[in-house]
């Protein structure tokens, strides 16, 4: 099967279709995103997070970034594949964000590329399309802007900011973006700002009114549900699987099977020197 492109987003949202994406940080992510036949998997900043252990995403760098995406690319054959720019990789200057976004093109082969923000960063956007490259935009909330913005929180509940989020959303689509993220902000809003775009767009905690949601891996397949862990789960994330406890007993399980040695039973123990051989040897 071919992979989709961004005109097969485009045909979903004209028929309604909703669209489904997931987020995939390595091999086997992608392997289990793309049989899964999501539409789109999401290369995202959150590696930082759910991979790398950091506290947030504006430690992550291009080399890790295109290292990620590279992994993903191998795993995945059908659906179309996005790459987020690390914070700093596109925020100085057009060309900047344009040198960047090649690389991932050229180094990785992925679909496209993302980029958080609106107003502040169309012209990057708009360099980075004209240059040939399919780019989806982010608003919202902005996590690789937590520094500016003190801690993670929604955005939109009121007046003003759901007027900067629907303006930072058309100035994204004016630049080019051919879908926009939309993190955070309440339904309300998530669907006013919806219906004033031509280009689709995918919620996260966002509700029922955008033209496709996304959710991370991690926090769908209940993979870091670990007591320690002490990382909180958005209250929009539902939790699908629990992989976390799952996990937890394969491997207790094989460490106690170890001390005890029931593990590796006969079965396990598949080689054989003939007596010819062995005699030779001893
Ligand atoms: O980095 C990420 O995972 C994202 C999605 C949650 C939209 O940006
Ligand atoms: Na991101």
């Amino acid at each position: 099967p071919r992979r989709l492109n961004i005109s097969d987003i485009q045909r979903m949202t004209e028929r309604g279709v909703p669209i489904s994406v997931l987020t995939a940080y390595n091999y086997p992510s992608a392997v289990h995103a793309d049989l899964a036949q999501m539409d789109m998997v999401l290369v995202g900043d959150s590696v930082a997070m759910v991979e790398l252990g950091h506290e947030t995403t504006q430690s992550v760098a291009m080399e890790e970034m295109l290292h990620h995406t590279k992994a993903v690319m191998r795993g995945t054959r059908r659906c179309l594949v996005i790459a987020d720019m690390p914070f700093g990789s596109y925020q100085l200057n057009p060309e900047e964000a344009m040198r960047n976004a090649y690389r991932f093109i050229k180094e990785t082969g992925v679909g496209g590329v993302k980029m958080e923000g609106g107003v502040a960063i169309k012209e990057s956007v708009r360099r980075v399309v004209q240059g040939g490259i399919a780019v989806v935009g982010h608003t919202g909330l902005l996590p690789a802007s937590v520094s500016a913005i003190g801690q993670y929180r929604s955005f939109g509940k009121n007046a003003k900011e759901a007027i900067t989020i629907t303006e930072d959303a058309l100035a994204l689509q004016d630049a080019g973006a051919f879908a926009i993220v939309l993190e955070c902000i309440p339904e309300r809003v998530a669907q006013f700002v919806t219906d004033k775009l031509d280009i689709p767009t995918i919620g996260i905690g966002a509700g029922q009114g955008t033209s496709g949601q996304v959710l991370v891996y991690h926090d769908v397949l209940g993979m870091l549900q670990h007591p320690h862990h002490a990382k909180v789960t958005p209250k929009f994330v539902k939790r699908y699987a629990g992989c976390a406890e799952f996990i937890q007993q394969g491997l207790e399980t094989y460490k106690k099977e170890v001390k005890s040695r029931i593990f590796p039973s006969k079965e396990y123990c598949p080689y054989e020197i003939p007596d010819k051989e062995w005699e030779m040897l001893v």
